[in-house]
């Protein structure tokens, strides 16, 4: 099987398993940081069948759907690429990249920041993408109310350098989320195009904060 062909299946697969998914997460996500990460790619010397396999696969059994368990989704990338025929590097390499890309795997498994290439700073870069600017925008709030969440509550203060446990237990409204999480995305990216894409994203969400504020106070009143 070339590349090209590989790469079709693994598309089909993704469509397939995703079927059902919400809608932060769904193929349409996928396939906004497959997009994304042939964008940065274009720009970085990465091995594009790793980068693009990583980014198909990244998100195929979130954990928070599985019992917060994150070996699920690793495993199942590890077992269908075998069965394509995929090269034994190539797999392990995706496999290590998808296990370490999410945000959290990022912030709070020390074991896992050890492994680093340019293929996992690539596809990372996309899917933090995606998490910012007027996509982002719609996720959040999409997860939110999925979560029953408020939009916003003047009374509740951001909580910035949270645990992993209070992350995620957090009820916050949706709105403390852009300052625990989206709004610091963009110090995080890792490529030079990354950085660039993500610059004109966060500055969108700090448009969409001051209008949201205006709107959410007509009259101005302070305190
Ligand atoms: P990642 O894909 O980096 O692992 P998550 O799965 O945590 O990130 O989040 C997926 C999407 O849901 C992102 O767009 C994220 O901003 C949003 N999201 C996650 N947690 C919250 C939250 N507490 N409030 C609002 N949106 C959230
Ligand atoms: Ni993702």
């Amino acid at each position: 099987m070339n590349n090209t062909e590989i790469v079709e299946q693994t598309i089909a697969f993704v469509k397939e398993t995703l079927q059902g998914a919400e809608g932060g997460h769904d193929w349409f996500h996928i396939q906004r940081v497959f997009n994304n990460t042939l964008l940065i790619a274009k720009e970085e010397k990465v091995d594009v069948l790793t980068v693009s396999l990583s980014a198909l696969l990244h998100d195929i059994a979130d954990a928070k759907f599985h019992d917060g368990d994150d070996t699920v989704g690793p495993k199942l990338a590890l077992v269908f690429l075998s069965n394509l025929g995929v090269g034994k590097n190539t797999i392990q390499h995706v496999v290590k990249i998808i296990e370490n890309i999410s945000f959290k795997n990022s912030l709070e498994r020390p074991d896992c920041i050890q492994f680093s290439s340019l293929e996992l700073q690539v596809v990372q870069d996309a899917d933090r993408l995606d998490a910012m600017g007027a996509i982002g925008i719609a996720r959040a709030f999409n997860y939110g109310g999925f979560k029953n969440r408020q939009l916003y509550n003047p009374s509740i203060a951001p909580k910035l350098n949270q645990t992993k446990e209070a992350y995620k237990n957090s009820n916050a409204p949706t709105i403390n989320h852009f300052y625990e999480k989206l709004l610091l995305l963009k110090d995080k990216m890792n490529t030079a195009t990354g950085k660039k894409l993500a610059e004109a994203r966060h500055q969108f969400m700090l448009d969409y904060l001051e209008q949201f504020y205006k709107e959410w106070n007509p009259l101005g009143i302070k305190g």
